[in-house]
This record gives structure tokens, C-alpha cells and sequence, in this order.
């Protein structure tokens, strides 16, 4: 297969969206010199003002992910791989794969093993199933891992059917499960008996899983043999205008064997 020879792991804050906020910033300024009463010149420089602190936020985030900024977003999918204890003979699912980073890093590390990446890939990212086989491909690893279009609620694999499974930052963004706990499960599902398994997503966050403790005493309630947890500030240091509920302020992984 052709490829472009060089690889393409996007961001999580997506270009596109700082170039929205800056055009909404400006056109909200430019609406401000028209003949408009002062009080309304006044709101639109606030909402202005607003629109433009998250752009100027934003673009910080986005050269601290960035692979030529702070590499955090690399540190952190490595933070998530780090922890699944694995012997690398078999097969790995990589759930939301985006642009095939996981899965990509998870194949070089266990060079005997088969890789899947799953993702919906819809339009709030600029990751696709191409992008995620060039980069396998550019990487070298284009044969030892495959891709296809599905999704964490409803993985099209039998229970058990994986060794091992991966997820980054993915399980709070499937909307087509209300309850996120139920996206673990099906995560888990795949992984057969004694399988290792590690998801890193916003499991700190109340309002999206409960209680930490409580998500923890589920999972070992549905009967799997080992469970940790690991907030990833302990793992990687995560600059401090990240550790923001909705950003990094909530990340941790959940780890162990089924
Ligand atoms: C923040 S990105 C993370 C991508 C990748 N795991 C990484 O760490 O770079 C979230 C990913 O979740 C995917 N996603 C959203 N809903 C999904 C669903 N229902 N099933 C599978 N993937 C989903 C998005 O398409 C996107 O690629």
C-alpha cells in the first residue's frame, strides 16, 4: 500500500477548533465597530473577550499535546501502555483508536502481536481508518495491525476474543452509552479469562463514572481478578493549566488481569 511516509497523530485539541474560536472572536469585534447602541458594543467585546481567552487556551494545550511542544500526549498514551501487564503472544484490541496511536505504539512493543484498532471515527476528529493505516504502515507495523469502523458500546467481538485491551481517553465520549460504566464492561467483555487490560479516561470524574472507589468495587464485582487504579498525574507531569476538570484534571488509568 501507498503511503505518504510520514506519520499523522493529530491532536486532541483539533486546529479546526482554534480557528473556529478565533474567527467567532473577530467577527463578534468586527460586529462591535458597526452603528450598534454601547450597550451592545460592550457585550460583544465581552463574548469577544471570552471566545478569544479560549483560543489563547486552547492554543496552549495544544503545543503542550504536541509531539514538537511538550509531548504529552504521547507521554500520556505511553503513561496507559505502560500499565497493561501483558506478555505480547496473541491478539489486542485498541478501543477509539483515533489516529492508530495506541495501537501503533502497542504493536512495536509486542512485535508478536496482532493489533485492532476499533473507532467510529465521526466528524468531531480529523482521525479516519486511512490515516490510521498509514501511520501502522509508515511506522512499520502496517501488517501486524488491522482497523475497522465500530463502536465501544457495541464491540463486534466475541466475549473473550482479545488478550489484551487498550483504551485512551475514549469511554466518556461514546454517546451511545448513557451510563460510561456499561462502556468498561464491554470493554472487559473482549478480553478472555486472565487477559490484561488498561483504559485511561476521566475516571476521576464524579459526574461522569461516580466515585472512584465505587466504579472499582463494580468492575471487581463483575468478576475480574485484578483491578488498579492509578490517577496519571502520579505517572506524568501534567502542567498545572491542564489539570482542569474536562482537560487532564481528572485522568487515571484503570489496569489489571480479567
Ligand atoms: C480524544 S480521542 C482519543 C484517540 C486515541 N485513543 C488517542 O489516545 O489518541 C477520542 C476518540 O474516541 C473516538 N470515539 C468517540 N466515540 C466513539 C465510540 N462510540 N466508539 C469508538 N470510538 C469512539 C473518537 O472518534 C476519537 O477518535
Amino acid at each position: 500500500m501507498k503511503n505518504n511516509k510520514s506519520v499523522n497523530y493529530g491532536n486532541w485539541v483539533p486546529k479546526k477548533m482554534l480557528w473556529i474560536l478565533l474567527g467567532i472572536a473577530l467577527i463578534l469585534v468586527a460586529g462591535s465597530f458597526l452603528p450598534v447602541p454601547f450597550f451592545v458594543q460592550i457585550i460583544l467585546w465581552i463574548v469577544a473577550a471570552f471566545f478569544l481567552f479560549l483560543f489563547f487556551y486552547l492554543s496552549c494545550a495544544y503545543y503542550l499535546f504536541a509531539k514538537n511542544g511538550n509531548e504529552l500526549q504521547h507521554n500520556i498514551h505511553h503513561a496507559m501502555i505502560d500499565k497493561l501487564s501483558w506478555n505480547g503472544e496473541g491478539k489486542a484490541l485498541d478501543i477509539g483508536t483515533g489516529s492508530g496511536a495506541c495501537a501503533v505504539k502497542v504493536a512495536k512493543k509486542f512485535q508478536n502481536s496482532k493489533v485492532t484498532g476499533i473507532d467510529t471515527w465521526g466528524k468531531a476528529w480529523s482521525y479516519s481508518l486511512k490515516v490510521c493505516e498509514n501511520n501502522a504502515t509508515t511506522e512499520g507495523v502496517g501488517k501486524q495491525t488491522k482497523f475497522q469502523k465500530a463502536s465501544g458500546a457495541d464491540l463486534p467481538f466475541d466475549d473473550g476474543e482479545f488478550d489484551a485491551s487498550v483504551s485512551n481517553f475514549v469511554f466518556h465520549e461514546v454517546r451511545d452509552a448513557k451510563d460510561k460504566r456499561e462502556v468498561v464492561q464491554e470493554a472487559l467483555r473482549v478480553v478472555k479469562k486472565g487477559g490484561a487490560f488498561s483504559f485511561q479516561d476521566l475516571f476521576l470524574s464524579e459526574k461522569i463514572y461516580g466515585e472512584i472507589e465505587d466504579l472499582l468495587k463494580t468492575i471487581r464485582g463483575w468478576g475480574i481478578e485484578e483491578v488498579h487504579f492509578t490517577s496519571t498525574a502520579y505517572l506524568v507531569d501534567i502542567p498545572r493549566l491542564l489539570r482542569i476538570p474536562g482537560m487532564l484534571g481528572e485522568i487515571g488509568i484503570i489496569y489489571g488481569k480479567k
